[in-house]
């Protein structure tokens, strides 16, 4: 394995998805044993689905929260938030909405579909954080408006800063680590793409096959802490001699 573009990157960003969370007991999308397997993304990750059912998707989050709560970061969150204090210039780019990268130690961390832990006044537009999840659905001790879950349903746009930001270091890094994502939703899924194009080195790090890999400079098949551990590893080697 040749990872030097990666030993000499200065501008490094990791690009996640479910499965490095998979690996805290966080269950994934799309995997056999994923959220979208069991349940339908219409009914309850959308404006419609919280128009039509708020108490609903407020039990599904309620429960979702508590297990993210319970959850604890994964050797792959570790190794990442390691790699930000060796790199110059080091983020992450999440699509994952569980802030196990910031329990971990990560600073430099852009979510790209909010925040579970978080509500938001569907009125006034007060952020509510942690989530108040005692009575369900909560309503806003402001405007006593329905307070709603600050993620990223289907058919909404991302929040314009973090894109922003996401597009800006995706086009500028030397190298983009690409850890636990399908690779299938958009915008997200392009910036890999992006960072390619631009002349980033890519590393993907997958048990399974994505619309990434043949793309990649390198892939492993491994799950997220083991990948991780590995590329690290090489890249302490190389700058202790
Ligand atoms: P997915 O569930 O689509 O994909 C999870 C990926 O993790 C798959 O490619 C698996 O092969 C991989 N995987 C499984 N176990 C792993 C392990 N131990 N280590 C590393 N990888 C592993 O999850 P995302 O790509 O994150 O959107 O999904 C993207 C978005 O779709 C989510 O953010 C969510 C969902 O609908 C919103 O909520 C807006």
């Amino acid at each position: 394995m040749n990872i030097s573009p990666l030993i000499s990157a200065r501008r490094v960003v990791a690009l996640t998805g479910a499965g490095i969370s998979k690996e805290s007991g966080i269950p994934t999308f799309r995997d056999s044993d994923g959220l979208w397997k069991k349940y339908r993304p219409e009914e309850l990750a959308s404006p419609e689905a919280f128009r039509k059912n708020p108490q609903m998707v407020w039990e599904w989050y309620a429960w979702r929260i508590q297990l993210v709560r319970n959850a604890h970061p994964s050797r792959g969150h570790i190794v990442l938030a390691e790699m930000e204090r060796h790199y110059p210039e080091f983020h992450v780019i999440t699509q994952n909405v569980d802030g196990l990268h910031q329990r971990a130690g990560s600073r430099n961390v852009v979510e790209l579909h909010g925040r579970i832990d978080r509500a938001r006044c569907t009125g006034c537009g007060r952020v509510y954080e942690p989530a108040p999840i005692e009575d369900i659905p909560p309503v806003c001790s402001e405007c006593n408006a329905l307070l709603r879950p600050d993620v990223v349903w289907f058919g909404e746009p991302l929040p314009p800063d973090a894109w922003e930001m996401a597009v800006e270091l995706a086009s500028q890094a030397d190298a983009m680590l690409v850890i636990g994502t399908s690779a299938l939703v958009y915008p997200a899924a392009h910036l890999p793409v992006l960072a390619k194009s631009r002349g980033a080195f890519l590393v993907e790090i997958n048990p399974s096959y994505t619309p990434i890999s043949s793309l990649a400079d390198i892939t492993l098949r491994t799950g997220a802490g083991e990948g991780l551990d590995l590329i690290w590893k090489e890249v302490k080697e190389h700058v202790e001699g």
